[in-house]
């Protein structure tokens, strides 16, 4: 009887051990999260002083948790997510992963760089989406927490040359900083010794509402972009750059995302061109839930953001608290260079080259 009794309390105390939070700095805490790959994965979390948590594994970059104090003194999660490993192991449409190497789609999964072309891992039908059938988003990251002002996490991969196809190794290091005016920075930096295409971003599905039974079809939308890029049947695009003004593509001033949905056919799944600005971190989306009151601002030094309005959420997948993943349940504004840009001269160059330093800021700011 006590012999049972002293089993059972050890084997609470090691499954406590297993998950329990260790402060590591201030306004950091980390645990581990299982293991996969033959590698522990480690979840952690930074919060600041009113009560913002963000919550990010090493398994695939990922932000699995963003959470902000409601009115009524309860909590409101405004990402898609799950509480456990599990749920991303089962390769859900990249919920809240950093991507990378190459964020969207790259064209049948080929480009030509100083005449020699590679093929890459196609995994979206013909063509090579988000970094092909291993992206960083199912790769683990190492990890350093530092309090640099602010509760700072840095994460850095290495990906060999020829991994999924692509060329060079390349070092990159992506730095998530949460600050108490509710920011969340991210800034992406990288590295090669082959010339080769980046083109990082974060994958956040948002939903302001907190509660992912509400669509955000009614969510309210500002794109400082008067330009998008037309896509083919597959989601490539055409090339062509084109005025937003009297299209369901002009957010340039606020729309409901519902308002002229169903004018797009598919759904929203497209490149924005975003304006130039003199400002080098400017503002460039706004996202807003008038019921809850809470507004995403989205500042980036990206060239364009890619609004997706989850038109291939099926209901397949639940959430964290056990409800389905509909279609429209949360959206994207992935910020990036155009997709496909290595086959398109007249788009920004996303090559990056030995010697040279990528460096990009992405800052998201959540008012409540
Ligand atoms: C991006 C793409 C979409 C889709 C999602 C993931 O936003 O543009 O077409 O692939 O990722 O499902």
């Amino acid at each position: 009887m006590k012999q049972t009794a002293l089993f059972l309390t050890s084997l609470i105390v090691i499954a406590m051990g297993c998950n329990t939070e260790t402060k590591v700095k201030p306004g950091i805490t980390k645990k581990d999260w299982g293991e996969t790959d033959g590698k522990k994965v480690q979840l952690f979390s930074l919060t600041n002083k009113n009560g913002v948590e963000v919550k990010i594994a090493t398994y695939g970059g990922t932000i699995t948790s963003w959470s902000v104090p409601t009115k009524d003194g309860n909590r409101a999660d405004i990402v898609l997510g799950f509480d456990t490993l599990g749920g991303y192991l089962a390769k859900p449409p990249y919920f809240g992963a950093t991507i990378g190497r190459y964020g969207n789609r790259i064209a049948d999964g080929k480009f030509t760089i100083d005449n020699t072309t590679y093929t890459l891992a196609t995994n979206n039908g013909k063509n090579h989406l988000h970094g092909g059938i291993k992206g960083f988003d199912k790769v683990i990251w190492d990890a350093a927490p530092v309090v640099d002002s602010v509760p700072t996490l840095i994460l850095s991969y290495i990906s060999k040359d020829g991994e999924e196809g692509y060329p060079g190794n390349l070092k990159s290091i992506v730095q998530f900083s949460l600050t108490d005016d509710n920011e969340l920075v991210i800034t992406y930096d990288a590295q090669t010794d082959k010339a080769t295409p980046v083109n990082l971003t974060n994958h956040s599905y948002f939903n302001l509402t907190g509660d992912i039974s509400n669509s955000i079809l009614g969510h309210k939308l500002l794109i400082n972009g008067s330009n998008y890029t037309p896509v083919d049947s597959t989601l490539i695009p055409t090339g062509e750059i084109k005025d937003v003004k009297g299209t369901p593509f002009d957010f340039t001033t606020m729309h409901t995302v519902g308002e002229r949905i169903a004018d797009v056919k598919g759904g929203y799944d497209h490149n924005f061109v975003l304006n130039k600005a003199t400002d080098p971190l400017p503002l460039m989306a706004v996202l807003t839930d008038t019921v809850s009151g809470r507004t995403l601002e989205v500042y980036t030094t990206e060239p364009g953001i890619q609004f997706y309005s989850g038109n291939f959420l099926d209901g397949k997948i639940k959430n964290r608290d056990g409800k389905p993943i509909n279609q429209h349940s949360a959206l994207c504004l992935e910020t990036q260079h155009f997709p496909d840009s290595p086959n398109k001269p007249g788009f920004p160059s996303t090559i990056l080259k030995p010697g040279e330093k990528y460096h990009t800021i992405t800052k998201y700011k959540i008012k409540f």
